[in-house]
């Protein structure tokens, strides 16, 4: 998928990472970062969610629910027989592109108490990668 940014930089490459970076401007915000985010990094970016988490459809949950439509899916609810903890649940709400950005930087922070056993991605670029590949996952 070519993302405005990829289009005005005429080539975008599987992994030009450096060229993104310049191109989402001098303090990019997470929308900055949404632009020129690029769904197939974030497909290979998933590796490091993929021992925990299935993303397609109909896929069985593992340590993690699967993430299939999480997009706009309700907090701790994109997969209804999950055992999710009380600290998810307590949440509340449906999952925001900001919130799964906040949430990707830091789970401990945004839910303390989760179970999600993972650091976090502190790239912004990172995030906006696997969020660009989650939003195709409906
Ligand atoms: C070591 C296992 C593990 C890894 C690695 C992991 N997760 Fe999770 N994830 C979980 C668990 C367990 C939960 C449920 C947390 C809870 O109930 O508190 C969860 C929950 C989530 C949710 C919320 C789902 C919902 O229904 O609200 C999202 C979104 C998510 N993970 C995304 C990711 C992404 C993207 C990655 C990789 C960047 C990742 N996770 C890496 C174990 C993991």
């Amino acid at each position: 998928m070519l993302t405005g940014a990829c289009l005005l930089l005429a080539a975008c490459s599987a992994d030009d990472r450096a060229a993104r970076r310049a191109a989402a401007g001098p303090s990019p915000d997470r929308a900055d970062w949404a632009r020129v985010a690029d769904a197939r990094a974030g497909e290979r970016l998933f590796a490091r969610c993929a021992a925990c988490h299935a993303v397609h459809r109909g896929a069985p949950d593992r340590n993690g629910p699967t993430l299939f439509g999480v997009v706009g899916a309700p907090v701790a609810g994109v997969s209804p027989r999950f055992g999710y903890t009380a600290a998810l649940q307590r949440i509340g709400g449906r999952w925001t592109l900001e919130r799964l950005d906040a949430w990707l930087a830091d789970p401990q922070a945004f839910a303390p108490g989760t179970s999600m056993g993972f650091p976090g991605l502190a790239d912004p670029l990172d995030r906006a990668d696997v969020i660009a590949y989650l939003k195709e996952q409906r």
